[in-house]
């Protein structure tokens, strides 16, 4: 038997299997998600499909001891997932099922397919899906469907991803495995796992309703225009947020990095990605982001939207946020909606601050003093702080 540990719809999942063990076997006999779909068990049918980190797999030919430390989302964990509500709707209405046996599979092929595909090209679908078989539906309310959320999408302004993610072809796989590590495929063959660094780049960053949202607003002493200009440089926004560093080149629409955060007893060190849309004309824009902490077995999305608003006469600017996410995972069990706010609202001082000083010309290695990890426990002794007032000033009447 070998340990295997991993994280299976946002729950870590340690146990011990045989290595022969398939990853599919392993999901439904031993957790019991029978939502995964076994047909040819010959990587042929795409019944198995689920996600590793994020990518559509077979996991009929993929060991489950491949997947150490990998993230697989299986269709139960795609409940609250928009894209695959959307394209659920759209099969229902589209009549894009019959006994539903390839459904699981066929959903989680489609979602990457909305994910990525620019337009609602038919052939394009067609080709996508040619690795599901259904035998009852003749594909055609299937295609109908898929097209039908994509062109809805685009419609509403949301961009594809380009490649879902992907920045090399290859096996998906244990895209988040510990280190480089030689992994060996149901297939015979053995594959190379590069390390997480460049694997993150093959992440894809979906959009998500997040489970909070909060508003938050800070003022810069400088023209919206220029605050708008350092908001599109990544590595100075970096620079300005405590505890962050970059983990890749960025370019203008995607930044890969890490952030440390110390809440309490637990420090997590989230790594992921995140999607950068900018709007001159409106002086707004949105990062959406995904990450996950390996050593807290926790995850989260989410998502800033900025909107820069002009005031004394245009020489300041008011920078109004809105900040939205979800967090799932060991520290979601000890992050309570209030310390998760002051947290984000220290965070967000903190940055309003670099980032004045910086647009004065200070340089943020040099004068600007940006702390290695945001730490938690000053917000616990302030939250505390606060209840207590709160409460004598209650019992007192005041
Ligand atoms: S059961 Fe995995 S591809 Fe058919
Ligand atoms: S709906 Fe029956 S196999 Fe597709």
């Amino acid at each position: 038997m070998t340990a295997l540990g991993l994280v299976v719809n946002a729950r870590s999942v340690e146990a011990s299997v045989e290595p022969r063990t398939h990853l599919a076997d392993f999901l439904r006999d031993n957790l019991d998600l029978t939502g995964t779909h076994l047909g040819c068990e010959h990587g042929v049918c795409g019944a198995c499909t689920l996600l590793i980190d994020g990518m559509p797999a077979r996991s009929c030919i993929t060991y489950a001891v491949a997947c150490d430390g990998a993230r697989v989302t299986t269709i139960e964990g795609l409940d609250d997932d928009e894209i695959t509500a959307e394209l659920r709707a759209a099969f229902t209405r589209e009549h894009a099922l019959q006994c539903g046996y390839c459904t699981p599979g066929m959903l989680i092929s489609a979602r990457d397919l909305v994910l990525r595909l620019p337009t609602p090209d038919e052939r394009s679908i067609r080709a996508g899906l040619s690795g599901n078989l259904c035998r009852c539906t003749g594909y055609v309310g299937i295609v109908r469907a898929v097209r039908i959320v994509i062109d809805q999408r685009r419609k509403r302004g949301i961009a594809p991803v380009v490649g879902g993610g992907r920045q090399m072809l290859g096996p998906v796989g244990s895209g988040n495995a510990r280190n480089t590590a030689t992994v060996g495929s149901a297939a015979g063959t053995a594959t190379k796992v590069e390390g997480r660094d460049e694997l993150a780049g093959m992440m894809a960053i979906p959009d998500f309703t997040p489970a909070k949202v909060f508003s938050d607003r800070f003022t810069v002493h400088y023209p919206p225009d220029r605050v708008f200009d350092m908001l599109g440089d990544v590595s100075q926004i970096a620079a300005c947020l405590p505890g962050a560093s970059l983990t890749g080149v960025p370019t203008r629409e995607r930044v890969e990095g890490a952030i440390r955060v110390r809440l309490g007893p637990i420090s997590a060190d989230f790594r992921g990605a995140a999607r950068i849309e900018r709007d001159i004309e409106k002086l707004s824009g949105r990062i959406v982001g995904i990450g996950s902490d390996q050593r807290s077995r926790s995850s989260t999305q989410g998502e800033i939207r900025y909107q820069l608003v002009p005031t004394d006469q245009g020489a300041a600017t008011h920078v109004e946020l809105s900040i939205g996410y979800s967090l799932r995972g060991m520290l979601a069990q000890i992050a309570r909606d209030g310390l998760v706010r002051d947290l984000a609202a220290r965070l967000t001082a903190d940055f309003a601050r670099n980032l004045d000083r910086h647009l004065g010309g200070d340089q943020l290695s040099g004068s600007i003093e940006v702390s290695k990890s945001l730490d938690g426990i000053p917000l616990l002794f302030d939250l505390l702080r606060t209840r207590v007032l709160r409460v004598i000033r209650r019992v007192i009447g005041k």
